[in-house]
């Protein structure tokens, strides 16, 4: 829903405002929301956040950081410390090489991506953008007055992104080409191979990889995103970073992400903070310093917990008639087609999700946010008993409305 369609004042709302669109995730979740306030329990699963507590250490550094004082304004690139511990985690996590100078802190990885929009952006800019993809990537190029290109992954090749499909899109307005690798919502990783095309392809054509890693470290099967390194040292100062410690690390509340760019791009975003944010608070960015930093046993667990749920939701929902399901790589959701289940009673997936909601007390996301008719985003960031549950309960509801 966009504002002027709620209420009249809404007219004297800048264009800007009035073309934003309201996330389906949280349109859905509100809607679960308010059944939970009229009394009633809802199996989740539009959450895009862990379930799991931040870890004890972590907050423990956080409290520590209060408790001596640490509630004054940080710079506006964020704490040097963090800086470093963000550059040095890159560099062991994934072979990239970045400086300190070349971090900039920001309020989750959601400000990353508005910042990196701000930064790179004129007007009619094009950013090409894998689709199905996360919703707030299109409105962040929109917000920066650029222009979306949507190429298409199909489900029959596991939603992959390759470099031809890039190559295809791409053309003399391209500025970034957006890689969001594991894919929300698809779960589908990039290719180490289609990676490095990319990576040379953006020093050809001059365009920016904006890189959104912020599932990279939950990849299943012993996966791993070794290729960054070599992209970054094919694509040098086309290659930018853009990362969080929301679901790695189950510090979604924190607000903690970050900017891996060249010092241009780092230091225009750092003025964008310094004129509007300043930083994330200090504390905060203490606490994050310790999950960078601190033991990461915690994360590998964490990814293996989510493998073990998508081992089971994932052959689960694709053994439901009328219904098919790729394999997710990564992430914590998946993403099945239901669209043989459409009807004139649903004509897409949002009303078979709201009637899900209301009928089963399942929420799951529909894919119209995501630019995908005929699927819905299931979240698996949910305890296992919740997922067997839910997923009976979803398997129930189209068994018996088949046909409608
Ligand atoms: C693909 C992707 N990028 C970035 C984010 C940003 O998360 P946060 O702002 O909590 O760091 C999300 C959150 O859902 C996401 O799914």
């Amino acid at each position: 829903m966009k504002p002027r369609e709620r209420d009249g004042s809404a007219r004297d709302l800048s264009q800007r405002a009035r073309a934003l669109e309201v996330s389906p995730t949280v349109a859905m979740a509100q809607r679960a929301a308010a059944l939970r306030t009229a009394g009633h329990s809802v199996l989740d699963f539009s959450v895009g956040e862990p379930d799991q507590a931040t870890p004890k250490h972590i907050s423990q550094a956080a409290t520590a950081a209060l408790d001596a004082g640490r509630t004054r304004y940080t710079g506006a690139a964020g704490l040097p410390e963090l800086r470093a511990a963000v550059a040095a985690r890159h560099a062991k996590d994934f072979g990239v090489s970045f400086a300190p100078e070349e971090v900039a802190i920001t309020i989750g990885g959601k400000q990353a991506l508005y910042l990196a929009g701000q930064a790179l952006l004129d007007r009619g800019d094009e950013v090409v953008i894998p689709s199905p993809h996360w919703p707030t990537f299109s409105e962040a190029v929109h917000l920066a007055g650029g222009k979306p290109i949507l190429v298409r992954a199909q489900e029959k090749d596991g939603f992959k992104v390759t470099a031809r499909m890039i190559s295809k899109a791409t053309g003399p307005r391209t500025k970034a080409v957006l890689i969001n690798s594991p894919c929300n919502p698809t779960g589908a990783v990039v290719d180490p191979e289609d990676l490095l095309v990319i990576g040379d392809m953006a020093v050809r054509r001059k365009f920016t990889i904006l890189y959104d890693d912020t599932y990279a470290r939950l990849t299943f099967d012993g996966r791993h995103q070794s290729a960054l390194g070599a992209v970054r040292e094919a694509a040098g100062e086309r290659l930018v970073i853009l990362g969080t410690a929301s679901k790695s690390y189950c510090m979604t509340g924190w607000r903690i992400g970050w900017v891996l760019g060249p010092r241009a791009l780092v230091d225009a975003c750092t003025a964008l903070i310094s004129h509007s944010t300043q930083s994330p608070a200090t504390f905060a960015q203490v606490g994050a310093v310790e999950a960078l930093t601190g033991p990461q046993k915690f994360v590998t667990d964490l990814r293996d917990e989510y493998q073990r749920r998508r081992d089971f939701v994932h052959p689960a929902l694709a053994a439901i008639p009328g219904v098919t399901c790729v394999v997710p790589a990564g992430g914590f959701y998946a993403f099945p087609n239901v669209g043989r289940h459409l009807s004139p009673r649903w004509p897409d997936t949002l009303a078979l999700g709201l009637d899900l909601l209301d009928e089963t007390r399942v929420a799951v996301v529909p894919g119209e946010g995501f630019g995908a008719p005929g699927y819905l985003r299931v979240s698996f960031a949910r305890p296992m008993e919740e997922l067997e549950e839910g997923v009976r309960r979803i398997a129930g509801f189209l068994a018996g409305r088949r046909g409608d």
